[in-house]
């Protein structure tokens, strides 16, 4: 079955998209059946192109490489805003890559309702709408009656809402905590090996790990945000963003930080965590020391990993990349597969 693309946000993950569909493109078809294609793209820096007849994704990448955006790559529409484009492209899916804004949800709140409101399904790794309205977005979604993925919302490709949902369906979870964040966890690791703290941002925004302003990683906003979408959707109980207790991020350490922590044989890691305290969640992201006995420690870079407390079970651990182009992008390619699986499930 095909599966018509419309991209919104053509950044690091739209792109990194493309890049799949380049390489992976016919496998997924011969293998899952899935045939996906980009009949449509707008980002509000580089423009907008669409073709009901599809976009090549190579094409699409090595324009990119001589030229600063798409306006003069050859298609017969193109200049859609990202509302027109969801509107008017010829496409099944929407695909909701743009700019993360986790304390207002951005302008990509508007596109996943413009999208619901379309009939469209939607697949997105963008936190801005989960955190801000998650309740409001599974609820239009089902009204709709499309299908909606957001599992790079939190820790990229890593199947944490998935494993939730589908795995451990028929336990209790009631709560969670871990590592939530790549960026930081990333410059954590890059201190200890002698880093300052800027030349660690510094390169991993250039890994493509941090978001587009970074202060909401570094101060630990982007972690909370994440810890607001497991709330509402695996804890099913609502957290608000500002509930969350928050202090500094990792901003105020200092390698002489690191180095004490060092000595008394523990290391600094930013923890996320939530748990369920007489039918209320209580929540908090705290730059904390932990023992290096304590697998939170053994976690470097920009992997994360989650702990689930369940009743039936007891822990469950995920650990995973947390972020990343290829990674990220991944999260799209799996979701859109377990769409078109849904879709032909139901077709048969
Ligand atoms: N900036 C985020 C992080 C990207 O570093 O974890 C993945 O959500």
């Amino acid at each position: 079955m095909q599966l018509r693309l419309a991209i919104i946000g053509f950044g690091v993950v739209g792109q990194g998209v493309a890049k799949i569909l380049c390489e992976r493109k016919e496998q997924l078809k011969s293998r899952y059946g899935a045939d996906l294609i980009i009949t449509a793209i707008s980002d509000v820096k580089k423009g907008a192109v669409a073709d009901p007849q599809g976009l090549d994704p190579s094409a699409l990448l090595q324009h990119l490489e001589t030229h600063p955006d798409l306006t003069s790559f050859p298609a017969p529409d193109r200049g859609w805003d990202a509302l027109t484009t969801i509107r008017k492209a010829d496409a099944d899916v929407v695909v909701e890559v743009s700019w993360t804004d986790v304390k207002t949800g951005g302008a990509a709140l508007g596109h996943l309702r413009e999208a619901f409101a379309c009939g469209k399904h939607v697949v997105t790794t963008n936190k801005g709408p989960m955190v801000v309205a998650p309740w409001e977005m599974l609820e239009a979604a089902a009204r709709a009656g499309v299908e909606f993925r957001f599992e790079g919302t939190v820790m990229s490709g890593t199947p944490v809402i998935n494993t939730a949902w589908r795995c451990l369906r028929g336990c209790e979870i009631t709560g969670f905590s871990g590592i939530l964040n790549g960026t930081t966890n990333f410059m954590l690791t890059r201190m200890e090996q002698g880093l300052t703290y800027q030349q660690a941002l510094e390169e991993a925004q250039r890994l493509g790990y941090a978001e587009a302003d970074p202060s909401g990683d570094v101060l630990g906003w982007d972690a909370a945000g994440k810890v607001v979408i497991l709330a509402n959707t695996v804890l099913r109980k609502p957290l608000k963003l500002e509930e969350v207790e928050l202090a500094s991020g990792i901003t105020e350490i200092t390698p002489a930080h690191i180095e004490e922590a060092r000595r008394a044989c523990e290391r600094w890691k930013l923890v996320a965590q939530a748990h369920v305290e007489d039918g209320k969640v209580m929540a908090s992201v705290l730059a904390r020391r932990v023992p290096l006995s304590d697998p939170v420690a053994g976690v470097m870079g920009p992997t994360n990993a989650i702990t689930f407390r369940t009743d039936l079970l007891g822990p469950v651990t995920i650990v995973g990349a947390g972020a990343g182009q290829k990674e990220t992008a991944f999260a799209v390619i799996s979701d859109l597969l377990d769409i078109h699986a849904t879709l032909v499930a139901k077709q048969a």
